[in-house]
């Protein structure tokens, strides 16, 4: 008989005692040494640390270069949004490419990971939303935010349209 194997990651929490800080909600990680990622679905009093370092938290961009490869285009389809990366279209290479699109809808977190050669786009479908952001993850450069503008406020850089693509 065969018992199933499990695999813990190298990842683990320290006591703030050592230092550290308070893992921030909804945060995004990265382990300089090994290259791991990872998210924060609730916060706890400890500090994240990976290969017996600190994790880093990902600062989220929305301006500054490459900003035009990072835009969110967000259009309002009949049953949901479409998430299109890039005012110029971002490369979708083995070496850099968009390799998630969350997409933060009152209060529900919704994610499509993307794979190089694949088109840097993601359909999210939902209710409209009162609020909504999309978060992007590059492979090369980090961590993108764009706050969608509420009606009658302008926006940060995405662009909410109607109608269907
Ligand atoms: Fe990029």
């Amino acid at each position: 008989m065969q018992f199933p194997v499990f695999v813990l990651p190298f990842i683990s929490v320290r006591a703030v005692m050592d230092g550290g800080g308070m893992a921030e909600s909804q945060g995004i990680y990265r382990c300089e040494a090994c290259g791991n990622v990872i998210k924060v679905l609730f916060a706890g009093a400890g500090q994240l640390s990976c290969c017996e370092l600190p994790m880093d938290l990902l600062v989220e961009q929305s301006s500054g270069s490459p900003a035009a490869e990072h835009f969110a285009l967000v259009r309002r389809m009949d049953d949901g949004y479409r998430v299109t990366v890039g005012g110029v279209p971002h490369p979708m290479q083995d070496d850099h490419y968009i390799v998630w699109i969350e997409f933060f809808a009152d209060g529900v977190v919704s994610r499509r990971f993307l794979t190089p050669g694949s088109e840097p786009a993601a359909i999210f479908h939902c209710p409209e939303a009162g609020q909504a952001q999309a978060r992007i993850y590059c492979s090369v450069h980090g961590l993108w935010r764009e706050r969608l503008p509420e009606s009658g406020e302008n926006g940060t850089g995405a662009v909410r349209e109607s109608g269907a693509s």
